[in-house]
């Protein structure tokens, strides 16, 4: 691992707790989320974190592509197994998924000061344009929960976008016409996944839920639409429940969104 992100790492350690204990640094893999699935299935502890320099078959959400050029974006995946801190009725993977996206969102704010808002589930976006994402990917055993793998991809340097993806994506370089700094960015990260971890780990979900909120500024109301078994369905997303669903008012009455693709009018 380079210097810096090692000197980086060591300033936030307490905040860190487990996460990147381990760190896996790689010039380039597939997907980090593989390589981290694969450290799991092997009895890796939490906290293991695989960070490579490029991808070349990085995944996002719903089969996407992640765009994984060498230097232009933070690509992170952690372990973490969540087993015993949630109760019955508590969807893990949906709140680890909403208190990553708080994570990086607040790691954004705080490095660049730029206004980083969250995009159901979470994306973060920068002035409606994707910053980062995240995919989190988990295993279970005979219904028990084995672990988590949270993908973590962050643009870093304005770069070669494939066209489809130009106009819709940027990058902390682009936003603050500077080049970022890749060690703070990846250890406040770690650090900003620490302390929400905490928080989950505590039972504070409604820490996370309200902070959540407090980043998704286009709740509530936007209007939404999305492919049904009945259908195509419009509404205006209204809120987010406690298990991280999103909740939608079609005509006088809401719906709850659990997955798929939601597409944001
Ligand atoms: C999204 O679609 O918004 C989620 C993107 C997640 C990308 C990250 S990059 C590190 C990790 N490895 C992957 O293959 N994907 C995730």
């Amino acid at each position: 691992m380079p210097d810096d992100v090692r000197v980086a790492l060591e300033r936030v350690r307490e905040r860190r707790g487990a996460i990147g204990r381990r760190i896996l640094w790689l010039a380039s893999t597939g997907s980090t989320n593989d390589v981290a699935a694969h450290l799991a299935e092997g009895g890796a502890d939490e906290g293991t974190t695989v960070v490579a320099e490029s991808q070349t078959a990085g995944r996002g959400r719903l089969g996407r592509q992640w765009f994984s050029p060498a230097g232009a974006g933070l690509y992170v995946s952690v372990i973490l197994r969540p087993r015993h801190v949630f109760g019955r009725g508590q969807n893990p993977v949906a709140l680890l998924t909403l208190g990553s996206g708080v994570a990086v969102a607040e790691s954004v704010r705080s490095v660049t000061g730029l206004p980083a808002e969250i995009k159901w589930p979470n994306d973060v976006l920068i002035n409606r344009r994707k910053l980062a994402g995240i995919l989190a990917e988990s295993a279970a055993q005979g219904g028990a929960l084995q672990y988590v793998v949270l993908g973590i991809g962050l643009n870093l340097r304005t770069t070669a976008y494939p066209a489809e993806l130009a106009a819709r994506v940027t990058s902390i370089e682009a936003e603050t016409n500077r080049a970022p700094d890749r060690a703070l960015m990846l250890a406040e990260v770690l650090a900003a996944i620490g302390d929400r971890y905490a928080d989950l780990r505590a039972g504070r979900f409604d820490a996370i839920l309200s902070a959540w909120r407090g980043f998704a500024r286009s709740l509530p109301s936007a209007p939404v639409e999305w492919d049904s078994p009945r259908g195509l369905v419009r509404g205006r997303a209204e809120d987010i429940d406690e298990q991280g669903a999103l909740l939608v008012r079609v005509g006088d009455r809401i719906e709850r969104v659990v997955a798929g693709q939601v597409r944001w009018l």
